[in-house]
């Protein structure tokens, strides 16, 4: 690892403070109050997260609350207690006032496609389900792949799965079959429940198809449980195929809850790594419950009768904490939806939001550029007042993005809370509290309580106010994963080997001169531009800052004399064409916001990007476009939302 500190240069000077009337009713008041519970949490994190932890219902107490073993890279939260995920996110609101409260509220992608279910509807549907289960020979600590597109029976999937102690691993829908049949045999599972189909953007993808391509080669699956989505056409394989309607119509009403310890797993989530074999990232029970119970509550700042609404998919660990466990746990009413925000007009976000009276809307960058795209006359003509706060998560957010979200979605109401975590993290680490902190456009501000950055470099020095290095946390907390499935050793070289003590995050950040972090991209994206290295995601800010863009992604390429120049793929507002005239106006533009030394070398105009399904840019296929590489070194495409992309990019390069 380069021990150089990463170049900071963009300046933001804008505050926010939070709305006064606003702060007054939240749970975290001020900034003084934030940071007096801060101290407290890190003084002693293990009782501070002993006294929240009798938030949950547990059968019985733990034995010890914190475990650690440094060099093993093994810890342990609440040893020894006993409970369950689905009775902390369902029974236990059923035994209380909420027991008719909505739990999900299910929109489908069709307007008229619509389910409410109650907690204790929620609970006898999971209750009938985790029989199914059962019924296939599914116990606790078997694993179930689960394959489904946003509608309800994958949210009763995961909770079912929890009731038995079985530990789910979702993949996402649009993943293709040669990525779900690597995940089903890297954590052997016995169950697949997957969908004849999908629907997307009207129209309607084969889901069943790629199951049985993954099933060809897999050993391990012995039933597919499939529900009938779309009423498509699809071969069923006697014996092993079976329909879940005709099942759980015969199942029984009841299932007990299997008690697991506080360290069972409660499932593996797949993320890529920067190899192509994708890590199964291990969560418990105790742990990852409290912690997305508490940061949920706090962070959201969710009151009894609001509406949540997260975007993401639950294929995807945001869904995981932020649609289900945190949002049941804490017993808030959670909005699921199916569909894409541009169908079938560009303000079904918006319209949901209407409709349902979202008070909560936590979104990705991604989104919030491609709507700024399409122009503000789609969320204006909706009514969005029952807004109160606005979240994003998965990128950076760039000023410009920042500030419509707050201006258009938000009328200048909401508090942006830019989250920053990740698939291993669990649950939220720095983020802003909506009554307490003052915003600063692009920064992710200050830590969640019991959570500690470290902003490293030279191996394990402290960077000074300003300076970039690596984000690392000191100590493990509740919700962080506790292996890679199948693979401690590369747990270890992954996150703890880098920096000795110190979890370690792959992103690069830093803390401005009043404590404010703000995350510099992955530390895989710095470009060294004549010995200075500078952060990509501050060079994209910068272009994307510009009127005329929407979205940028910058890669270094290699350089004769520099080393490494910066070559930026830019998509411009809708409507606009790009030339050379363009070109000069965007150099100069990064030469005002950021500083000659960030002087792009060459600028591609693309309509599009190539993107993750979760919307996220793979830059490591942009550098081998930009360097020249041939389209078969560009390795595995698949997981790409559209392959098409490719061709376009490498036909349209640019010379430096
Ligand atoms: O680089 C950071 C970026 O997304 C990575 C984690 O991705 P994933 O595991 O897929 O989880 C996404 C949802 C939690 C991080 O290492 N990232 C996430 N949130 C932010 C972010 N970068 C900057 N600002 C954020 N708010």
């Amino acid at each position: 690892m380069s021990d150089d500190k990463i170049e900071s240069i963009l300046e933001e000077t804008r505050r926010f403070p939070p709305n006064a009337d606003y702060a007054k009713g939240s749970y975290v008041k001020s900034i003084d109050e934030y940071k007096a519970i801060y101290e407290e949490s890190i003084a002693d994190p293990p009782a501070f997260w002993a006294n929240l932890a009798t938030n949950l219902e547990w059968f019985s107490p733990w034995d010890t609350v914190f475990e650690w073993d440094r060099d093993e890279a093994r810890f342990s939260w609440f040893k020894g207690g006993k409970l369950n995920a689905c009775y902390n996110c369902l029974d236990r609101h059923v035994n209380s006032p909420r027991r008719n409260k909505a739990a999900i509220i299910w929109q489908g992608e069709r307007e008229d496609a619509m389910k409410v279910y109650t907690y204790q509807q929620l609970l006898s549907e999971v209750e009938r389900f985790a029989n199914v289960l059962k019924s296939k020979g599914v116990g606790k600590g078997d694993r179930v792949s689960i394959y489904l597109p946003m509608i309800p029976e994958l949210a009763i999937s995961l909770l079912a799965c929890a009731r038995i102690g079985a530990i789910h691993s979702v993949v996402f829908a649009g993943f293709s079959s040669e990525a779900l049949y690597n995940r089903i045999e890297d954590c052997d599972s016995k169950i697949l429940i997957t969908s004849d189909g999908t629907y997307r953007a009207g129209k309607t993808i084969d889901l069943k198809g790629k199951a049985d391509e993954a099933l060809e080669k897999s050993k391990s699956v012995t039933s597919v449980i499939m529900v009938n989505n779309t009423g498509s056409e699809v071969s069923m394989t006697a014996g092993r195929d079976f329909w879940w309607h005709e099942e759980v119509e015969n199942a029984d009403l009841t299932c007990p809850c299997e008690e697991m310890d506080a360290e069972d797993t409660l499932f593996i989530l797949y993320t890529s790594g920067s190899t192509g074999k994708p890590k199964g990232v291990v969560h418990t029970t105790g742990g990852y419950l409290l912690f997305t119970m508490e940061t949920f509550k706090n962070v959201f700042d969710y009151k009894e009768e609001d509406v949540f609404w997260c975007t993401a998919d639950l294929g995807w660990i945001t869904g995981h904490s932020y649609i289900l466990y945190g949002p049941l746990a804490a017993g808030a009413t959670s909005v699921m939806f199916e569909g894409v925000p541009t169908y079938p007009k560009p303000d079904r976000y918006w319209h949901i939001v209407e409709k349902f009276r979202v008070n909560t809307f936590y979104t990705a960058p991604t989104a919030i550029r491609s709507m700024m795209r399409l122009g503000d006359e789609w969320p204006n003509g909706r009514d969005l007042s029952s807004l109160k706060v606005l979240g994003s998560v998965g990128e950076p957010i760039n000023p410009e993005a920042w500030m419509w979200y707050y201006n258009v979605i938000g009328h200048g109401n909401c508090a942006i809370l830019d989250t920053w975590w990740q698939t291993e993290t669990g649950g939220h680490m720095i983020t802003p509290l909506p009554g307490a902190t003052t915003l600063k456009p692009g920064s992710a501000t200050f830590p969640y309580f019991g959570i500690e950055p470290k902003i490293i470099k030279n191996e394990n020095e402290e960077c000074a106010a300003n300076e970039g290095g690596f984000l690392c946390i000191d100590k493990p907390w509740p919700g962080l994963g506790r292996t890679l499935w199948g693979d401690h050793e590369r747990y270890k070289t992954t996150y703890w080997n880098n920096i000795k003590g110190k979890y370690f995050s792959g992103d690069g950040a830093r803390r401005d001169e009043e404590g404010y972090i703000w995350l510099l991209g992955r530390v895989d994206d710095v470009i060294s531009v004549a010995g200075h290295r500078i952060g990509a995601a501050e060079v994209e800010s910068a272009l994307v800052s510009h009127t005329d863009v929407t979205e940028a992604a910058v890669v270094p390429v290699p350089h004769d004399i520099k080393g490494e120049a910066i070559y930026a793929f830019v998509t411009l507002r809708e409507g606009l064409e790009g030339d050379d005239d363009l070109r000069k106006a965007l150099v100069k533009h990064v030469r005002h916001e950021v500083g000659p030394i960030a002087t792009p070398g060459a600028i591609q105009f693309t309509d599009m990007m190539p993107k993750t399904r979760s919307g996220k840019i793979m830059r490591r296929i942009l550098r081998k476009i930009a360097s020249g590489d041939t389209p078969e070194s560009l390795g595995d495409t698949s997981t790409l939302a559209d392959p098409e992309v490719i061709d376009l990019l490498i036909a349209n390069r640019v010379k430096q």
